[in-house]
């Protein structure tokens, strides 16, 4: 059985133009499932709906269409103990620490809180070695140096440590990190997604993995399930290694066309390039939603609407050219 399991996810916003109200998907038909204790990776250019689908599996955001299960149970139809535990277990790191830390607690308040509001242990003494070994798991040692130090006084890195051991304290069995290192350094994003990786791992927590650089993806090793989306759309869905061999999307090839430090394996792939920059999600092409971009468009493409196929058991494309 997954642990999260969402089929059909359609989340619908509205662009206000003057006096108008202009309705889009900002995810169109979506399926994600993700096993106890996998990492999956979410790929895409800003704007393609990641962050929308990673709130939907948190019920963060209600979606128009489709349903979210976790455990086998549906989140809407859950008994309110069952919708208690699955939002215990369901956490959420966010891009930007600096915006979802308290500016005026400590770090050891920002910790303790969430474990006091939880009930989680009976003492402080009990609550205070909680925080000190999640600080410890997340690269904040000793936990000392850092428990009486306000998000201001922390860098860039140990503020994203602590958004990671917030989210780690209360043991939760799937986390969404939504492009956790994003805002950091290119020396440091390496060691924090890795520090995040083990720390998962040795809990067998399930990870969401958004992120708009295939390299990140990377530390999370080559079977790792990724979903490739373009304005709303999974437009590839395959085992990372696989896909940087042998991508099938042209938009997935020229994610790696794009790759800046050469890979040998995406230098072997061809090189390709995509007319002009994502459209507004308001002018999606009919048909194929890369159409008007890519180079082997053909006619079908601009009239047919293009749904995920199986190339293989764990390779999925979404294009008429397959
Ligand atoms: N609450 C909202 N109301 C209206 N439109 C929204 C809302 N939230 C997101 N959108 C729009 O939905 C689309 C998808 O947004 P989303 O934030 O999910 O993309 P993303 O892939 O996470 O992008 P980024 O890499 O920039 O974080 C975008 O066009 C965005 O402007
Ligand atoms: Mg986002």
């Amino acid at each position: 059985m997954s642990l999260i399991e969402a089929k059909g996810i359609v989340v619908t916003f509205a662009i206000r133009k003057g006096l108008k109200k202009l309705p889009f998907n900002a995810v169109d038909n979506v399926d994600l499932e993700i096993e106890q204790g996998m990492i999956v990776g979410l790929l895409g250019e800003s704007g393609s709906g990641k962050t929308t689908l990673g709130k939907v599996t948190l019920d963060l955001v209600k979606p128009t269409k489709g349903i979210v299960k976790f455990m086998g149970k549906d989140i809407r139809k859950m008994y309110k103990e069952d919708y208690r535990k699955y939002r215990l277990n369901a956490q959420y790191v966010p891009q930007d620490p600096y915006a979802s830390l308290h500016p005026f607690k400590t770090t050891k308040d920002i910790l303790m809180d969430i474990i006091k509001y939880h009930k989680l242990v009976h003492s402080d003494k009990e609550a205070l070695e909680l925080v000190s070994d999640t600080m410890i798991k997340v690269g904040l040692n000793p936990p000392e140096k850092y428990l009486n130090k306000y998000p201001f006084q922390l860098s860039g890195g140990e503020r994203q440590r602590v958004s990671i051991a917030r989210a780690l304290l209360l043991k939760p069995m799937y986390i969404v990190a939504d492009e956790p290192v994003t805002m950091l350094d290119a020396s440091l994003k390496g060691a924090i997604v890795s520090t995040l990786k083990n720390a998962i791992q040795a809990m067998r927590t399930s990870l969401l993995f958004i992120t708009h650089e295939i390299t990140l993806l990377q530390y999370f090793g080559s079977q790792t399930k990724v979903l490739v989306m373009y304005l709303g759309r999974v437009v590839e869905q395959a085992p990372l290694g696989e896909l940087l061999q042998n991508p099938l999307h042209p938009y997935t090839q020229a994610l790696i066309s794009a790759i800046p430090v050469a890979d040998p394996k995406a230098r072997a792939s061809r090189k390709l390039l995509l007319r002009g920059s994502p459209p507004s999600p308001l002018s999606k092409p009919p048909g194929c939603p890369l159409s008007d971009r890519c180079p082997f468009v053909t006619e079908k493409c601009r009239k047919e609407e293009v749904v995920l196929k199986a190339i293989s058991s764990k390779h999925l494309v979404a294009c008429h050219l397959y």
